[in-house]
């Protein structure tokens, strides 16, 4: 299912067949330096499963974003359950031959609209490591303000974290 589309970019649910394109993206030690590191086929099957069910449970998951010309697929972006914040959690990863042209700010403010569209939330939350300065300035970007620091699960550390209202 199409949930938003951009100039450039299409977001769209994830379903079973995408683990190959998954695997390029969350089995990459580069683009999950920042994010707890990469993760193996066996885990990234069971997160599959767990956000297909997310999306049709709860109406959010992450989302395939494919280029809209080439029909590439570019990366991940959406939304992870809410953690200790009590907030869904933005989440963005891209393959990096894609970083640098501006894919997450587009697609990350497709989600935004689409969260207030199906009155998703009115609160969204997000973690960075501070050494991931590309993360920090897509967030700003989107408005969000920098609140402290928390335990994050999904990098088991603590980091600095930033929300936004809807
Ligand atoms: C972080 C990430 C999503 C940024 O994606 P992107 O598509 O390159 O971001 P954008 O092109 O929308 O860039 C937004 C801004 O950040 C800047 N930026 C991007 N990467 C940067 C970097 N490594 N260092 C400094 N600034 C950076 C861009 O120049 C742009 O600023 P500008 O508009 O003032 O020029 C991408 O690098 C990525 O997937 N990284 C690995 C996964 C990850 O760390 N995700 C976040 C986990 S919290």
């Amino acid at each position: 299912m199409i949930i938003a589309s951009t100039q450039r970019l299409i977001l769209r649910t994830l379903d079973e067949d995408d683990l190959d394109f998954l695997m390029s993206i969350w089995g990459d030690p580069e683009v999950m330096r920042h994010s707890g590191g990469p993760g193996s086929r066996e885990q990234e099957v069971k997160s599959l499963k767990f956000y297909i069910r997310l999306q049709k449970e709860k109406g959010y998951s992450p989302y395939a974003v494919i280029d809209k010309v080439s029909n590439h697929f570019l990366g991940v972006c959406g939304f992870n359950p809410p953690s200790d914040l009590g907030a869904i959690e933005l989440m963005y990863h891209f393959a990096k031959e894609h970083w640098g042209k501006g894919y997450a700010t587009e697609a990350a403010k497709a989600c935004l609209n689409y969260a207030q569209q199906n009155e998703i939330t009115h609160q969204l939350a997000a973690f960075i490591d501070p050494a991931n300065q590309g993360s920090e300035k897509v967030l700003r970007k989107l408005g969000f303000q920098y609140m402290g620091t928390a335990f994050h699960p999904g990098s088991r550390k603590v980091e600095p974290y930033f929300m936004l209202h809807l």
